[in-house]
């Protein structure tokens, strides 16, 4: 597929290195492409551009950027990305510093950041995912206890689909849980996931789903 990743930070530069990995073009999507000079310069094969560019190079977009950004940067991408899935990969997180180890997020229990941006972007086929790893896990991790489990959801089935084979690719065994009310709990559970590294320095787990 065609990959449009909006950021420019560790997320999206491992997921464009992981969708060239796994045969995929890519595009990303920045304010400044000439701070990925460096970076470009290594993963000759991903092309760099403005937000724009990549929303309409995309057939898959991606957004990886500051959670309190993710407004602002979906609107410049808008018209680019309507119609399309899009991987929310975005935490709401506040710029308070975590307590005890567990970070403050900007949202309510009652509302998450992804239903935020659907509601403001009802054309995109929002789809959350790769939320709840750190970066360095997010394709084809390696652990002791198995194949990890991606938590997804979203409104659009197809949009879910495409996600869902995406995952496939990267590793992932994975958990579809609903509608776009349910990034209530998928969000959080980056909070969860890095109470470890706040309190040992283990940043290297995931989520499994056991039934
Ligand atoms: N780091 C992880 O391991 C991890 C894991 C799971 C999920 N996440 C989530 O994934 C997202 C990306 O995380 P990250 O660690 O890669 O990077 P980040 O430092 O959270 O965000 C960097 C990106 O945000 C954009 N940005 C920042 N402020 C902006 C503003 N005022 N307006 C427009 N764009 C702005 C930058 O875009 P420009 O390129 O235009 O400067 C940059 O690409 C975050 O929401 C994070 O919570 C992170």
């Amino acid at each position: 597929m065609k990959v449009g990743i909006l950021g420019s930070g560790g997320v999206a530069q491992v997921l464009a290195a992981g969708f060239v990995k796994h045969g995929h073009r890519v595009m990303m999507g920045t304010r400044t492409p000439a701070k990925l000079a460096d970076w470009a310069a290594r993963n000759a094969q991903v092309r760099v551009g403005s937000v724009s560019e990549a929303a309409a190079f995309a057939e898959l977009g991606v957004l990886a950027v500051k959670g309190s950004a993710a407004s602002e940067v979906l609107r410049a991408a808008a018209v680019g990305l309507a119609g399309k899935p899009v991987i929310d990969a975005t935490n709401p997180i506040a710029d308070a510093p975590p307590v005890s180890g567990v970070l403050k997020f900007f949202t309510s229990l009652d509302e998450s950041a992804m239903e935020r941006l659907q509601r403001e972007q009802p054309k995109l086929r929002l789809v959350k995912a790769f939320n709840s790893v750190g970066a360095a896990c997010m394709v084809n991790p390696e652990f002791k206890g198995g194949k990890p489990t991606m938590f997804i959801c979203g409104n659009d089935q197809a949009a879910k689909s495409t996600v869902a084979a995406i995952l496939d690719q990267f590793g992932w065994e994975v958990a579809d849980m609903g509608a776009a009310e349910a990034a209530r709990a998928i969000e959080p559970l980056c909070i969860l996931w890095c109470i470890p590294g706040f309190l040992h320095n283990d940043w290297r787990h995931a989520f499994k789903l056991l039934a």
